[in-house]
C-alpha cells in the first residue's frame, strides 16, 4: 500500500449522474488492474473525522488516473486528493475467455467499467446488463463493441437464458443498501436459469466501507462457507457466489 498526492486536473460531466475526475499523480498508480480501487481524501487544513471513500479509477495514462463519481458531488481543478492503494486484487478470469457478463443492479458500473477495455482488447466479448437506477448511467461513452442490455427492474431481459448461458464468467454489482440481500437474489436469479453454478463462474465485486485497506481492522470481512472469513480490502472485491452462504 502506498501513499500519494493527486491534483485534480479537470472534471468531465457525463450527465447530471456521474463524472470524470482526471487525477494528476505522478508515478502512482500505472500498475492498477480492473478490480483495483484507490482509497481517497481531499486534503483540507482541518481535521477530517470521515473515512476515506473509494474511488474506482475508469482509464489509465501515464501520470493520469481518471476516477468515476457521483455527479451530485462538487469537485474543481486544483484540488488536492490523498490516495491510499491499490486495494484489493485484480479479477480473476479465466484462461481461456470468450464472453464476459457485466452487471450492474440499481447502482452504477462504475468498479466493472475498467475491466470493459481490458477484455475487449483480448477479444473478450463483453455484455453489460443494467437494472433500475443503473439505467442512468451514460452509455454512450463506452467502446461501441460492448453489448449494453436495459433491463427490466426485476433483472429480466430478453434472451436472458442464452445470456446467462453463453457466458464463461459473470461479474455483478449491486446497490449497497443491503448488499447481501441483494447479491442473493442475483444469486437466487441464476440457480433458476441454470441446472448448476461451478466455482469461477459468477462473482459479486463487494463495496463494503473500507476504514483501513489493509486487511487490519476488520470491517470489511465477509464470512464464507465451512467457516472461512474473507477480507474485501485484501481478497477482494470480486467474491466467488458459490462460496458465499446465502439463505437455500
Ligand atoms: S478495511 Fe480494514 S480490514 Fe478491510
Amino acid at each position: 500500500m502506498r501513499e500519494a498526492t493527486a491534483i485534480i486536473e479537470r472534471t468531465v460531466r457525463l450527465n447530471e449522474h456521474y463524472q470524470h475526475l482526471h487525477l494528476s499523480v505522478e508515478n502512482f498508480g500505472s500498475d492498477l488492474k480492473p478490480g483495483q480501487s484507490l482509497l481517497a481524501r481531499l486534503a483540507s487544513d482541518r481535521w477530517d473525522p470521515y473515512l476515506r471513500e473509494t474511488w474506482w479509477p475508469v482509464s489509465l495514462k501515464p501520470d493520469e488516473i481518471v476516477v468515476e463519481r457521483p455527479g451530485s458531488i462538487t469537485y474543481e481543478p486544483g484540488q488536492v486528493v490523498s490516495l491510499l492503494g491499490m486495494v484489493g486484487q485484480p479479477f480473476r478470469y479465466k484462461r481461456t475467455l470468450r464472453n464476459v457478463l457485466l452487471i450492474a443492479d440499481n447502482t452504477a458500473p462504475t468498479p466493472l467499467i475498467m475491466s470493459i477495455p481490458w477484455l475487449l482488447s483480448n477479444r473478450v466479448s463483453v455484455t453489460l446488463v443494467l437494472t433500475g437506477e443503473a439505467n442512468q448511467y451514460p452509455t454512450n461513452k463506452l467502446p461501441p463493441e460492448l453489448e449494453v442490455i436495459n433491463a427490466e427492474d426485476d433483472m429480466t431481459w430478453p434472451n436472458m437464458v442464452m445470456t446467462v448461458g453463453w457466458a464463461d464468467q459473470v461479474f455483478v454489482v449491486v446497490k449497497g443498501d443491503d448488499e447481501m440481500q441483494r447479491m442473493g437474489r442475483v444469486w437466487e436469479r441464476f440457480n433458476n436459469l441454470r441446472a448448476s453454478i461451478d466455482k469461477q463462474y459468477l462473482f459479486g465485486v463487494m463495496q463494503p466501507a473500507q476504514p483501513c485497506g489493509l486487511g487490519a481492522c476488520g470491517a470489511c470481512q465477509l464470512s464464507l462457507r465451512e467457516g472461512e472469513i474473507c477480507t474485501i480490502c485484501t481478497q477482494g472485491p470480486a467474491v466467488d457466489m458459490t462460496s458465499i452462504p446465502f439463505p437455500e
